[in-house]
């Protein structure tokens, strides 16, 4: 469902949602190894869009695991700037979890992910792994720059961005929930990858 033709970017393959629930999400092969994904989130233009593609993996056997919602003002004490918002939801798919998200405002972190790169290309791929900080250092070494490692004590999250700017993340998890970010970690992540593409940051 998601290949690396090349060093330069992550690509969906389809945008067919039954296909997408059947294949779910597999092993990426990125840098001439094979890793296994965790989640992928993907941008499309509007919350509105975001319900209806929420709707139609649903409706072909996706399991809703979180929201759709306004992340993080719906769900957590968490301010963060208005740039860094997002609209999103989370389906379960066969293998791995797929974040459907929209900007939250015109010309905001997301808006800028869609107008940059495409629908095609996901916002990012999470890999898991089991040490956050142990596994940092051979992407460095790879190339990539690597962002603040965040962890909360159930989720330990770092975003990465290839010498293109395709943004992959390393994901620890010590208990098994479905959540993709959370209300401790999405301040910072956010916040590094407008630092790891080079934005300033927004308002
Ligand atoms: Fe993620």
């Amino acid at each position: 469902m998601i290949v690396a033709p090349d060093a330069k970017g992550v690509h969906f393959t389809t945008d067919d949602p039954g296909e997408m629930v059947e294949t779910g999400l597999t092993e990426l092969p990125i840098g001439g190894r094979f890793r296994a994904v965790d989640h992928a989130a993907m941008v499309v233009e509007s919350a509105a869009e975001v319900d209806r593609m929420i709707q139609a993996l649903v409706d072909r056997g996706g399991q809703l695991v979180e929201g759709p919602y306004l992340f993080p003002d719906d769900v957590c004490d968490t301010e963060v700037p208005a740039d860094l918002k997002k609209v999103m939801g989370t389906v379960a798919l066969a293998t791995g979890l797929l974040v459907v998200s929209a900007p939250a405002s015109p010309g905001d972190q997301l808006g800028r992910h869609l107008a940059t790169w495409g629908s095609a290309v996901p916002h990012h791929v999470a890999l898991y792994v089991d040490d956050v900080t142990a596994a940092a250092p051979a992407w460095a070494a790879a190339g990539y720059r690597v962002g603040p490692i965040t962890d909360d004590g159930t989720l330990g999250q770092v975003f990465m961005a290839s010498p293109e700017g395709q943004i992959v993340e390393l994901i620890s998890r010590r208990s098994p929930t479905h959540d993709t970010w959370s209300c401790a970690n999405v301040a910072a992540l956010s916040a590094a990858e407008n630092a790891l593409r080079g934005v300033e940051a927004g308002a």
